[in-house]
């Protein structure tokens, strides 16, 4: 993963990882097809797997290690042949079902036969949940029994366990998931994953902010009149009716993506970039979020579902959903944060299903210029600053600036300074779980969630969530045709304070 070679990168940290044994369950999945096995593959064609580190796949299905290296490589259609098998060559499947302990008994005697394979055993073993939450805890428990998570003495070897969100449904269910994952792993152990903060462009929040000095000193109450962050997709449940049915957009994007790319745009300059000191500074901007208004929840928050629109079926009517269902598919908010540095600036939070495009930004609008001397009787005719941060598709960064335009003397008009990762040369961008998988072999938890900012998240959100339950008709589920911007009511929500969001297009 180095910079394009045109770039000249100043301050590129890429370190390859120790060996390792990465054991993933549920990889005859969806997540471990699509995303972890060519992300994988990436980093064999960068270099960055050890070439004695092994992958065993995990799951109920039986498979031998050819027909399961043969389903690996269908998920690798544009693959090099030399380079496939030279990766195909590292893996091996071993059946493991939490009903039946003995298959980990299984599991453990062959990660340990792997160890006797090359010089530098014991092995450092990632083991990668890409299972369906409800698999955590028996997972982790066989794991325990069967002696796989206890690090060999000394330090010689380590045992990561990589999860997948949701962590936890609510303030209570994390804090027992916590407890129980705290009752076999250390915190710094596990990783957390939550795959909006290996983005390239989300990661560029804190290069953007923090190394460069034009920033900062604008970036405050003092300048900033709102901030705006948007995850819009135009799909719709990709199959996953079971597990949205329960949990919901606020459960699902709003509590985690949105959350910590806000914190990333809000938080305080962290001292150093280590990631204790980024989730330190994080956890802190969190908790100055101010509570929802319980009683009035509607002014701050509203709740959509998507009816049937542009030729696509309604939430309703999608295989696997109740006909009743109250689920949000749509969420758009209003919050505030209390320190010094954003005291009055609201934050417009936005995310659904089945919208009009595929689009994530975040979007500061500075406030007007004090006095126009190019229009001084209605310094509003020219538009204030914005920076927006494309965070996908069509990756960039735009400052729209008032600049002067070519002819009459005076015309001044919206400019662009403008940059798009898409420009910086052919560069096949690696995707964000290849950077998480490379980060779990290297004892990096910058890019993943703390334990305690997911309790700081859900102390937030939880009694939104226990509002919409309890009194539904307090906070409406609003409806929206698929294939538009959202709901009217969250156009109202922001409309009041004399705003409007940025299209969706
Ligand atoms: C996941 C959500 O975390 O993120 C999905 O569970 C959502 O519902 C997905 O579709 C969006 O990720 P991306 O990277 O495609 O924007």
């Amino acid at each position: 993963m180095n910079a394009p070679a045109n770039l000249s990168a100043r301050f590129c940290l890429e370190v390859a990882p120790a060996p390792c044994v990465l054991v993933f369950f549920g990889a005859t999945g969806d997540l471990a097809r699509r995303k972890l096995v060519p992300s994988l593959y990436q980093l064999e064609t960068r270099g960055l797997l050890h070439a004695c580190s092994r992958i065993v796949g995990c799951g109920r299905t039986p498979h031998t290690d050819a027909s399961f290296r043969a389903l690996i490589a269908e998920a690798l259609p544009n693959a090099a042949p030399a380079a496939r098998d030279a990766f195909l060559g590292r893996i091996s499947y071993v059946r493991t079902d939490d009903a039946e302990p003995a298959t980990f008994a299984n599991l453990a005697a062959h990660l340990d036969t792997l160890d006797l394979l090359d010089t530098p055993a014991p092995f450092n073993r990632l083991y990668f949940l890409a299972t369906p939450p409800v698999s955590c805890q028996p997972l982790v428990t066989r794991l325990a029994e069967a002696g796989l998570l206890t690090e060999t003495p000394g330090g010689a070897a380590w045992r990561h366990l990589a999860l997948e969100k949701p962590f936890g449904s609510d303030s209570a269910s994390a804090a027992a998931l916590d407890a129980f994952l705290h009752s076999h792993l250390r915190e710094d152990q596990i990783f957390r994953v939550d795959h909006y903060l290996a983005k390239d462009t989300v990661q560029n929040i804190l290069m953007l902010r923090f190394a460069n000095i034009l920033f900062e000193p604008v970036w405050n109450a003092h300048y900033i009149d709102h901030v705006q962050i948007t995850v819009a997709e135009s799909v719709g449940l990709e199959g996953r009716a079971g597990y949205f049915e329960q949990a919901g957009l606020l459960r699902d994007m709003f509590q985690n993506h949105l959350l910590e790319m806000l914190a990333l745009v809000a938080m305080e300059p962290p001292a150093t970039f280590s990631a204790d000191a980024i989730h330190a500074e994080k956890k802190k901007l969190i908790q100055a979020i101010r509570p929802f208004p319980c009683d009035a929840p509607e002014t701050c928050i509203v709740r959509g579902q998507y009816a049937a629109g542009k030729g696509l079926p309604g939430y309703l009517d999608e295989p696997g959903i109740r006909p009743d269902s109250q689920t949000e598919t749509f969420v758009a908010a209003k919050l505030f944060i209390d320190n010094w540095r954003w005291r009055g600036v609201p934050f417009y939070l936005r995310a659904g299903k089945r919208l009009a495009a595929r689009e994530s930004e975040i979007v500061l609008a500075f406030k007007p210029v004090p006095h126009s001397m190019f229009s001084p009787d209605s310094p509003s005719e020219l538009t204030p600053n914005t920076l927006a941060l494309r965070v996908q598709p069509q990756e960039n960064v735009n400052l729209l600036l008032q600049a002067k335009l070519p002819g009459p003397k005076l015309c001044i008009g919206d400019l662009p300074l403008h940059f798009a990762y898409a420009d910086l040369g052919a560069w096949d961008a690696p995707d964000a779980y290849a950077r998480l998988l490379l980060d779990v072999m290297l004892h990096d938890h910058t890019l993943f969630v703390r334990n305690d900012t997911i309790a700081a998240s859900w102390q937030l959100f939880t009694p939104v969530l226990d509002a919409w339950r309890d009194t539904p008709g307090a906070c409406p589920l609003h409806t929206y045709a698929a294939g538009s911007e959202g709901p009217s009511a969250a156009s109202d929500l922001i409309a009041r304070d004399g705003r409007a969001w940025r299209p969706v297009v």
